[in-house]
């Protein structure tokens, strides 16, 4: 037996060599399966060719080899460290060459094939996903190596194959020319993260098939025809359909769609195994310019999903594949592109089951080219073109048979080239039955779809009209936007506006939010790791979280803002005329799964509850429905109708009762607290009392109100800049982050001019400034009382040349202590004026904990919008107008200066924000900054406050998780 050790293999453009050429993949059928999967030997050198070829030669002692799990990632696993880079190759540019310095991991696993492992027939050994490059043997056979991280590659290997003692062996390269085609966003994680798998191929066995389900909108009718390079028969019992393979049938059925996702269970059996199919009938087609399903155009309300575990990298298991469809379908999300990479293949099985439109994407990105203008780019040159028609084929060949897959797409970020209108030449001949995408060609040449990322709201309405040009052919194609609203730390904001675009021009089809979870590594001293953790010495920060999920996937308040913003039924009112208005956004189903109720609320307690009869509405229909009289002997105050639409049963993706979407309407208006200038301020021995307020007479600061201590109350202007205020370096456009800072909004001094007692008020007059600049904010603190209330008003006007808007404008101060919140106004969770459109007016209780969003880089976050009053640390606070509640154990000065979560200590103090205005939120650390609308001008403003000691304890020793 003699063994290669050249690894020229990995720097060669080509493919690999050795394995089968690729077909459809099925999870199960009645052949027998070996998963290969758990511990294997592993061992770790520092080049490709640092070790020999002995260690798969049967016999060979790996008795003194680490092990490591399979699937899984060995820098996740304690060797060597991940590396995040969003587009620079981290390695010179020489294609297709690679360092020296390429981690190389020898793997092993010895086994024994099952007593009942049937002799006749063959065998294929199946590689989901290798990372980046692997050359494989088994009992000393070298059966090839092959590329192409996030595809399947199988090898045929029954004839190698012993009862016992079977040692396979694999070597993994972290780098290969393969590595010039994968630059997506996302950790370089090496290693087999996805399933080894051994599958028996019985004699007659099934080879490839080809599932062909389509729909007449127009006859309700489903054409089935099922390609087999086998001769078989097709029985779909629900249909009473018994055929055999390549012939078709028409019969009445029940079409596919991501909103009612029927699904026949079929087989496929020939002389050796019977494969179960899993069949929707739907079809896809460009016509009038729109991507229409079953004759109706769709909307896409995505997202773009990595696959992510912030401990075991992308090594996904299927209860989180599962658990990710879940909180989609939750969330109302009804789109998914596999952005970069066909995912793993049951994710796609649980997208047809549980109804998601798919645009699967290939493996390929080669963004790092743009450094030097594309030159060299592989998608240009010929020789690569094998490559990446093999990727190609890889992945419409592997999923084919899903209903959920709607469009493939060639790839992301590769510029333009040769190789890609070859991929789009082989897969529209390939499959005509789907459309294509690619986003980086702006004349469309080989697309169906015009697919634009980060476009700005102008820009898009432009493209809604049809006015924005282009070329001939992009100008009849319909648009998505297969990225926006890039969800890094606070944000997105501006989703709602992108939404009323898309449902207004139907030339937009949807858009996908970028992205979906946060890639951070669960890390032990850092909570979450992101790049530059791990000591590289290139990376790009923490610009791999930007998800809409954290990374151990709990929701963040960008995903509340979507599901919102997407709900698929409008519920609206402005309380005039006793109606509410529903209305179907949904392109296939009418409102049948649906229950209506609505509750009576004043001043947030539900007073009243009942059932609202809706009929069951056609998509796109409306209608306007009496509500009932607000109930007799109603208490006054502050009233709202919230009406609710809820699943009306258990669906496989939700319980009954699960609420889909909500409107709130108003019924009676909020009445301002009133208090009357009564009371008298006494100054005593250094100390100015006025009602219940306590002040220190030489500088008119708040010491008390009450019982409760305050320090600190003060104007205040800065917040801990989000990813979205500091903006990406490439922007050019303003970067407000940069300019605030620049400006000095983060070290106002305050000077006091003046300390003013009267007959009725306490007068503190400020000036607040930067080191260095004439801008400045006057701002005048006024403080009256009747006796048992403490009222605030603050009067600010900017002076001198204010060219920015301010951050956030309002007061802050400090309270001895404080857990449980509770206030009437917007929540449950945070939101900021572009981002609150999942913010309902109601009683809400937290606790100062659980205030704290947990953006992975802390920055400003938490606030509560409209808050009319709120009580926590005994004290209780209105507003008026309402205003903006934060609260926080640390200052925004720390929240500010941290890195990481476990950088936030609890000082002691809690530091609240009572805010009259907030900067919008936007999007810059990818794509557009706030709209001018949700811009905080630097203009006079007054606003106040009116203080009180609560009347129910609001500190408590056990925090109330509300
Ligand atoms: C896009 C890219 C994504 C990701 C995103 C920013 O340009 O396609 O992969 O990098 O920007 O997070």
């Amino acid at each position: 037996m003699s063994f290669r050790t050249s690894t020229q293999y990995v720097e060669d453009v080509s493919p690999g060599s050795g394995a089968l050429p690729p077909r459809a993949w099925y999870a199960s059928s009645d052949a027998k399966a070996l998963c290969l999967g758990g511990s294997w030997r592993f061992r770790l050198s520092d080049t490709a060719d640092a070790e020999d070829d002995s260690f798969a030669a049967p016999g060979y002692d790996a008795g003194g080899w680490a092990q490591v799990s399979v699937p899984g990632h060995w820098v996740l696993q304690g060797h060597g460290s991940p590396v995040y880079t969003n587009h620079l190759y981290p390695f010179p540019v020489d294609p297709p060459r690679v360092p020296t310095e390429n981690p190389t991991g020898d793997h092993l696993r010895l086994f024994d094939l099952p007593g009942d492992w049937p002799e006749d027939g063959g065998t294929v050994l199946r590689f989901d996903g290798v990372e980046s490059c692997a050359r494989v043997w088994l009992n000393g056979t070298d059966l090839g190596e092959f590329k192409g991280s996030r595809l399947p590659h199988e090898f045929a290997v029954g004839h190698l194959l012993k009862p016992g003692g079977n040692v396979l062996a694999v070597r993994v390269h972290q780098w290969s020319a393969g590595s010039y085609l994968e630059d997506q966003d996302q950790w370089w994680l090496p290693g087999i993260f996805r399933d080894v798998t051994l599958l028996h191929r019985p004699a007659g066995g099934v080879l490839d098939f080809f599932v062909h389900a389509s729909y007449d909108h127009t006859t309700g009718a489903g054409t089935l025809r099922v390609d087999s390079d086998v001769d078989g028969r097709v029985t779909v019992p629900d249909l009473g359909i018994d055929v055999a393979a390549g012939e078709p049938v028409t019969v009445p059925v029940e079409p596919w769609s991501a909103e009612t996702p029927r699904l026949y269970d079929g087989v496929l059996a020939t002389g050796g195994e019977r494969v179960p199919l899993r069949i929707g009938f739907r079809t896809v087609a460009l016509s009038d310019g729109l991507i229409r399903v079953n004759g109706r155009p769709v909307l896409f309300k995505g997202v773009n999903r990595h696959e992510w575990h912030p401990e075991r990298g992308r090594a996904l298991d299927l209860a989180t594949m599962r658990e990710d469809v879940l909180l989609m379908k939750r969330h109302n999300i009804n789109a998914v592109r596999t952005s970069h990479y066909p995912p793993h293949p049951a994710f796609l099985g649980l997208c047809d089951e549980l109804g998601l439109w798919v645009i699967d994407e290939c493996d390929l990105e080669t963004h790092g080219f743009t450094e030097q203008g594309w030159r060299d780019n592989p998608v240009d040159d010929d020789r690569w073109t094998p490559a990446l028609l093999d990727r190609a084929a890889r992945m419409v060949e592997r999923d084919k048979n899903h209903p959920s897959v709607v469009i493939w797409s060639l790839g992301n970020e590769a510029g333009t080239g040769r190789g890609l209108t070859a991929m789009a030449e082989w897969i529209h001949g390939r499959d005509p039955s789907r459309l294509l995408h690619y986003e980086g060609d702006p004349g469309c040449r080989d697309t169906d779809v015009y697919s634009r990322m980060y476009a700005d709201h102008a820009e898009v309405e432009r493209i809604g009209r049809r006015l924005d040009g282009g070329t001939h052919k992009r100008r009849q194609l319909p648009f998505v936007l297969c990225e926006f609203g890039h969800a890094m730390g606070n944000g997105p904001g501006g989703l709602a506006d992108y939404q009323q675009l898309f449902e207004a021009h139907e030339r937009l089809q949807g858009g996908f939010v970028w992205e979906w979870i946060d890639h951070g590594i669960a890390h032990p001293e850092l909570g979450y790791a992101y790049g530059g953790d791990f000591g590289e010495e290139l990376h790009d920060g923490n610009f791999v979280c930007d998800g809409l999920l954290f990374p151990d996937r709990r929701p963040s308040p960008g995903l509340t803002e979507y599901k919102k913003v997407i709900e698929p039924v409008g519920i609206s009112g402005d309380g005039t005329d006793g109606t509410v208005r529903v209305t179907n956004k949904y392109d296939f189903a009418d409102l049948s799964a649906l229950a209506f109720s609505w509750t009576y609320e004043v001043e947030g307690e539900v007073v009243d509850s009942g059932t609202l009869t809706v009929p069951a509405l056609a998509p796109g229909a409306s209608a306007d429905l009496g509500l009932p009289e607000p109930p007799p002997g109603a208490p006054a105050g502050e009233a709202l109708w919230t009406v609710r639409a809820v699943l009306a049963a258990d669906t496989p993706w939700a319980p009954k009762d699960h609420v889909v979407a909500w409107g709130q309407i108003p019924a009676a208006q909020r009445r301002t607290p009133y208090v009357a200038a009564a009371a008298r301020p006494v100054a005593r021995d250094g100390v100015i009392t006025l009602g219940p307020g306590v002040f220190d007479a030489r500088t008119g600061a708040l010491r008390a109100v009450g019982d409760v201590g305050v320090c600190g109350l003060r104007l205040d202007v800065w917040r801990a800049t989000t990813d979205n205020d500091d903006g990406a370096a490439w922007q050019s456009g303003l970067r407000y982050g940069l300019l605030w800072r620049k400006l000095g909004l983060h070290r106002m001094r305050h000077r006091l001019d003046a300390v003013e007692v009267s007959e009725d008020a306490l007068t503190v007059r400020t000036r607040v400034a930067p080191a260095a600049r004439e801008t400045a904010l006057s701002a005048v603190y006024r403080w009256t009382s009747d006796g048992d209330r403490l009222r605030l008003a603050v009067a600010t006007v900017p002076e001198g040349d204010w060219t920015v808007p301010l951050p956030r404008l309002g007061i802050r101060f400090g309270l001895p202590a404080a857990d449980r919140v509770e206030w009437f106004g917007g929540g449950p969770g945070e939101a900021y004026p572009d981002t609150k459109a999942a913010s309902a007016v109601g009683r809400w209780r937290s606790t100062v904990e659980d205030m704290q969003t947990p953006y992975v880089r802390p920055q400003e976050n938490g606030a509560r919008i409209e808050v009319r009053w709120a009580e926590l640390g005994g004290l209780r606070v209105e507003g008026d107008p309402a205003f903006w509640l934060t609260a926080r154990r640390w200052t925004t000065e720390q929240l500010d200066a941290a890195t990481h979560r476990t950088d936030l200590l609890s000082g002691g103090t809690v530091w609240v924000n009572l805010d009259h205005g907030q900067h919008g939120i936007g999007s810059q650390s990818c794509g557009p900054a706030p709209l001018p609308r949700y811009h905080l001008k630097a203009e006079p403003a007054e606003f106040s406050f009116v203080f009180s000691v609560s009347a129910t304890p609001t500190v408590s020793a056990t925090p109330n998780a509300g």
